[in-house]
């Protein structure tokens, strides 16, 4: 088994890397940005050719909602025309797409989680950029995973979580938006259900929804951080209408995972626990027990 793991240094990329090692007798080439920019299409059709892969998971992506709002061709460029140059060259190269998306595609207008049925309509760049990759992947491929998943913390890069440990570190009282709701997901689980995929032998392709369990907002969210690391931090809620950003967030854009649980028996955390998963990893990693970035 050969599989391509694209945006390797990102916070999904790096969690791969540690679930890969649970797998030696599948040779992973691990890149990022460096080693191979998914925009360079005679690069992929280069690196295809040489390895043949049976999977390409794409985890390399543009992420930076707000940015994307002023740098929109950029945006467009990696995260829908790069994924096309994938998808094909997936098809000329018989190797299965696992591709991961954004509940962002969502205008968070429902009062109930997403569905895979539900209709997307994205309030910003960012999302309907990831739209669009989503559809080149299914036009092109018929052998696809994508993955829809929200609001990724880890114990790497930039995330949620870790914007909050600084601040609390930095602040006793901070505020943050209460009105806004949606599901973490810890990218160690998802990097696990993504090998899963490769694993099951089910080949039940398309699209999936996959979080961890519960609906929070960004406020439950950080108190429950603040909690987890033993921090005393006064949280004030406040609605997003007095934290205005350049990209318009979605009211609510958890997603339903049933689908998942249906299709593949696979067992899916509860945020809670996965946050205490991940505080733990990431107290290891600051300890010098795991590799940092
Ligand atoms: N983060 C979230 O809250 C969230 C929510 C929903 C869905 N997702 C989706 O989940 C996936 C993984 O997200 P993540 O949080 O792991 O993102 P991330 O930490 O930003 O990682 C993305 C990686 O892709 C790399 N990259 C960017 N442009 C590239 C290019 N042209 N060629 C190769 N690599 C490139 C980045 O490198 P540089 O850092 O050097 O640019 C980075 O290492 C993405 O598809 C994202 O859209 C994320």
């Amino acid at each position: 088994m050969k599989i391509l793991v694209t945006g390797s240094k990102g916070q999904l990329g790096r969690c791969i890397q540690d679930v890969a090692k649970g797998y030696p007798e599948w040779q992973f080439v691990f890149t990022d940005y460096k080693e191979l920019d998914i925009t360079d299409s005679r690069a992929i059709e280069n690196c295809f050719k040489e390895y043949k892969f049976d999977y390409c998971i794409n985890c390399a992506a543009y992420t930076a909602v707000d940015l994307a709002e002023s740098q929109v061709d950029k945006a467009y460029l990696i995260n829908a025309e790069a994924v096309k140059t994938l998808a094909e060259a997936c098809s000329a190269n018989n190797s299965k797409l696992i591709h991961i998306s954004t509940d962002f595609v969502f205008d968070g207008k429902k009062t109930m989680p997403y569905t895979e049925e539900d209709k997307p309509r994205p309030l910003g760049v960012y999302g309907a950029s990831k739209l669009l990759g989503e559809s080149y992947v299914q036009d092109i491929l018929e052998e696809y995973f994508i993955v829809r998943t929200s609001w990724v913390y880890s114990e790497y890069g930039r995330n949620f979580m870790k914007t909050m440990l600084k601040l609390g570190n930095e602040n006793k009282e901070i505020s943050v938006v209460n009105d806004q709701v949606g599901s973490p997901t810890y990218a160690g689980d998802l990097a696990t259900f993504i090998l899963f995929l490769i694993t099951n032998k089910r080949e039940e392709y398309g699209l999936y929804h996959y979080s961890n369990e519960g609906t929070i907002s960004w406020y439950d969210f950080a108190v429950q951080i603040f909690k987890q690391f033993g921090m005393k931090v006064n949280v004030n809620p406040i609605p997003s209408k007095d934290y205005l950003t350049p990209a318009k967030r979605p009211d609510r854009s958890d997603l339903n995972t049933l689908k998942v649980k249906k299709s593949f028996e696979f067992q899916i955390y509860k945020w809670e626990d996965s946050l205490k998963k991940c505080s733990i990893n990431f107290k290891s990693t600051l300890n010098g027990h795991r590799e940092n970035q």
